[in-house]
Parts: structure tokens; C-alpha cells; sequence
């Protein structure tokens, strides 16, 4: 086991991991933060998206010990300070961009991406955006009018870490 010690949602957090533990795995079974959702542990669904350094990542796709020294940011530091909705996650519920909810986290950590990269994206750019992530409730449409409403807005917090 190796110790390693990252960032997550602005607090050091650290822990004891194999070298095959995944990211997604510690985040999930280490430090509790089971927002981050596993649907296929393959690189496909998207469900377990995070941010790493700044950088959207499948958390599934990424060891443990490659994020040591990181800054990760999860769903769960979404949250504006006093736990209200962030900007993302409010347009999510104003839109009803969710369903059952489990592709929820990783739809909203990848459109934080895409707002930080792009933060007026054209349908298309969003459609083509989420191309790496599965909503299994096929409820597309909303996600897309959830971020667009999300876009244009100052999205800075989601990308405190
Ligand atoms: S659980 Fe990581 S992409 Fe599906
Ligand atoms: S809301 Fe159910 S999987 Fe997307």
C-alpha cells in the first residue's frame, strides 16, 4: 500500500491505495465521496467524470496514485458555500436535466469543463461535448437546455480547486 495525498474539493485529503486502485474507487471507498458514480469502469459512460488540476477526467480511467499531489475537484464541491446549488447544478433542476440522476454528476462536472473552455458553446459544441457521457434515461434534450441556460453565467466557482 502507498500512501498518497491530493486536494479534493480544497481540503487535503489522504489515504493508503494498491497501485491498481482507480481514482474513482478512492474517492468513492477512501474518502466517502460517493457523488462520483461508477456505471461501467471502462472509460465509457462518463458517470465518474471529475476535475483534475482543472482538467475533466474520467475517474475511472485515472489511478489513484497518478493524482497524487493533485487538486481533484468532485460533485460535491459543486456546491456554493452555504450548500445551495451551483450555477450548473440550479440550471440542472431549473431545466430538469435529470431523470433516475446517476449520469447527474458527471453531466455536471463535464459541462463545468466545457463552460470553463467554452463559456458560450453553440447546441451543437454542447451536443458534441457530451459525447463522452451516457445519460441511461436518454434525457438528453434537458441536459443540453441546462447548460445552455448555464452558459454565459459566471461559472468561475465550479472551477475554485
Ligand atoms: S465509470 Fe468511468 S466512464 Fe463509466
Ligand atoms: S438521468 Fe438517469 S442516467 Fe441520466
Amino acid at each position: 500500500m502507498t500512501k498518497v495525498t491530493m486536494s479534493v474539493n480544497g481540503t487535503e485529503r489522504s489515504g493508503e491505495v494498491e497501485g491498481r486502485t482507480l481514482l474513482s474507487a478512492f474517492l468513492r471507498d477512501t474518502l466517502g465521496l460517493t457523488g462520483t458514480h461508477v456505471g461501467c469502469d471502462t472509460g465509457q459512460c462518463g458517470a465518474c467524470t471529475v476535475h483534475v488540476d482543472g482538467k475533466s477526467v474520467k475517474s475511472c480511467n485515472m489511478f489513484a496514485l497518478e493524482a497524487d499531489g493533485a487538486s481533484v475537484t468532485t460533485i460535491e464541491g459543486m456546491a456554493n458555500d452555504d450548500g445551495s446549488l451551483g450555477v450548473i447544478q440550479q440550471a440542472f433542476q431549473d431545466h430538469h436535466g435529470l431523470q433516475c440522476g446517476f449520469c447527474t454528476p458527471g453531466m455536471v462536472m463535464a459541462a463545468a469543463a466545457l463552460l470553463k473552455e467554452n463559456p458560450k458553446p453553440s447546441e451543437a459544441e454542447v451536443r458534441a461535448w457530451l459525447s463522452g457521457n451516457l445519460c441511461r434515461c436518454t434525457g438528453y434534450h434537458n441536459i443540453v437546455k441546462a447548460i445552455l441556460a448555464a452558459s454565459g453565467q459566471d461559472v468561475s466557482k465550479e472551477f475554485a480547486a
